[in-house]
C-alpha cells in the first residue's frame, strides 16, 4: 500500500492509496482512531455501490455505524444537508470521541466536512474520496465549505481530517463526465510542479481511460504528494496554496459566465490553462514550446484546449471578481515551465489584453 504523509503544524495525518482498500477500511481506520461509533455521510450514486462494503468492513472492526444517504450533485452542498446531517448526528449519538466518515465526492467530502468542523466544535472526520476530483483534490488539504444563495463555497471552515483513504478501483464507476473533469485537476498538479507526473500522463494519454486507469496509483500518488507539498507550506491559504489555482482564474469566470451550465469544472480549467499558457508564451514568460507540449496533453486525453466564446465583458468582470483577487491587482498563476509554476500580480488592463488576446 502506498502511503502519503500530510505534515501539518496543528495536524498530521497519511492518505493511503491502494486498490481494493474500502474492503479494508474497517482495519485501517482502526489502525488511526480507536474503534467509536462512526456516521457514514454519503451519496444515493455512491451509496447503492460502496456503503455495504465499508459499513461491514467498519463494523467487522468494531466500529459502532449509522448512515446517512444524501441526494448527488452540487445541490447537496447547502446549508439544509448541513441540518439534516445534524440531525442525524444528533439521533446516532455522536459525541467528540467519535467520528464521522464523508464516502464519496467532493459535495460529500466539502459537506461532510463543514458538518465535522462544526458538530460539537469539531470532531474526528475521514474521507473516502470516491471521485478521481476528490481522490486528487478535494479530500486532502482540510478545505470544507457549502454553498450559499450568495456565492459557492462562502461559509466553510479548515478542518483536517483524520485519514483518507483512497481506492483506485472506485473510479471504475465513475462516469465519464466526472472522470474527465478529475483529469483536469490531474494535469495541473502535472504542469505546475511536476514535470514526471507530466510527462507519465504523456506516455499513457493514447491508451485511454484503460491506460490511464493501469497507472493510477503512480498518478494518484504523484497528485497526492503535489497537494501535500502544497498545502503543508501553506496551510490556510496565505500564499503559495496560490500555484494550485492556475487555469482557474480563466476556468472559473467561463463557469460563472455560463451560469454553471456550460463547461464543467475540470473541463473550464484546462481551456483556462491553455488559454493562459497560450498568453505567458506570446509574453517571454514561459519557455517556449510548453503550451504546444499542454495543449497537445489536454487534447489527447479529451480535455478541451480553447475558452468558449464569450461576452469579454462578461469574462472581464468575472475575473476582476475572482476571490483570490489581492489587493494590489489579480493574482494569476503562469508556467515557467512544464512542472514549474509562479504566481504573478497584473492589473485589468492586462486581464483585457489577455482576453482580448484569445480572439
Ligand atoms: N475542498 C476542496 O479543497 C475542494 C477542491 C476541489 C473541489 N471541491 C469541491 O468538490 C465538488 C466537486 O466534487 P466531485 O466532482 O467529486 O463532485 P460530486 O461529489 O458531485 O461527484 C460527482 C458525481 O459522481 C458520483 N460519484 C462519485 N463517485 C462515484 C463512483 N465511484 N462511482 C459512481 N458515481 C460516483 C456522484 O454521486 C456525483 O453524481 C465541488 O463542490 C467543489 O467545490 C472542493
Ligand atoms: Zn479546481
Amino acid at each position: 500500500m502506498d502511503r502519503v504523509p500530510v505534515s501539518l503544524k496543528e495536524k498530521s495525518y497519511e492518505v493511503l492509496i491502494a486498490a481494493g482498500l474500502m474492503q479494508n477500511s474497517g482495519d485501517l481506520l482502526a489502525e488511526a482512531i480507536s474503534p467509536c461509533r462512526a456516521a457514514i455521510i454519503t451519496d444515493d450514486n455512491v451509496a447503492p455501490i460502496y456503503l455495504n462494503t465499508v459499513r461491514g468492513s467498519l463494523e467487522a472492526a468494531g466500529f459502532r455505524t449509522s448512515a446517512l444517504v444524501l441526494p448527488h450533485g452540487e445541490k447537496t452542498k447547502c446549508l439544509d444537508s448541513v441540518a439534516r446531517i445534524y440531525a442525524f448526528l444528533s439521533e446516532s449519538g455522536i459525541t467528540r470521541s467519535d467520528a464521522l466518515i464523508a464516502l464519496g465526492g467532493g459535495v460529500v467530502g466539502d459537506t461532510g466536512g463543514f458538518a465535522s468542523a462544526t458538530w460539537l466544535r469539531g470532531v474526528r472526520y475521514v474521507q473516502i474520496p470516491t471521485s478521481l476530483l476528490a481522490q486528487v483534490d478535494s479530500s486532502v488539504g482540510g478545505k470544507t465549505a457549502i454553498d450559499l444563495p450568495q456565492g459557492k463555497n462562502l461559509a466553510g471552515a479548515f478542518h483536517q481530517p483524520s485519514l483518507v483513504l483512497c481506492d483506485p478501483a472506485a473510479l471504475e464507476t465513475l462516469p465519464e463526465h466526472y472522470w474527465l473533469d478529475g483529469l483536469g485537476e490531474v494535469v495541473k498538479y502535472g504542469a505546475i510542479l511536476d514535470e514526471a507526473l507530466f510527462a507519465l500522463l504523456e506516455e499513457t494519454a493514447d491508451g485511454g481511460r484503460k491506460a490511464v486507469m493501469e497507472n493510477m496509483i503512480g498518478i494518484l500518488h504523484h497528485c497526492v504528494a503535489c497537494k501535500a507539498e502544497i498545502v503543508s507550506r501553506d496551510e490556510h491559504d496565505n500564499g503559495e496554496r496560490m500555484l494550485l489555482n492556475f487555469g482557474h482564474t480563466l476556468g472559473h469566470a467561463v463557469e460563472v459566465c455560463q451560469h454553471y451550465e456550460g463547461l464543467s469544472h475540470g473541463m473550464a480549467v484546462a481551456a483556462g490553462m491553455t488559454a493562459i499558457t497560450r498568453w505567458s508564451e506570446q509574453q517571454g514568460l514561459t519557455e517556449p514550446g510548453t503550451s504546444a507540449r499542454l495543449t497537445a496533453l489536454l487534447d489527447r486525453l479529451g480535455l478541451p484546449t480553447a475558452l468558449p466564446a464569450l461576452d469579454r465583458a462578461s469574462m472581464l468582470h468575472a475575473m476582476s471578481r475572482d476571490k483570490k483577487k489581492g489587493s494590489s491587482g489579480s493574482r494569476i498563476v503562469i508556467l515557467d515551465r512544464i512542472g514549474q509554476s509562479r504566481v504573478m500580480t497584473v492589473q485589468e488592463d492586462c486581464l483585457e489584453m489577455l482576453l482580448a488576446g484569445l480572439r
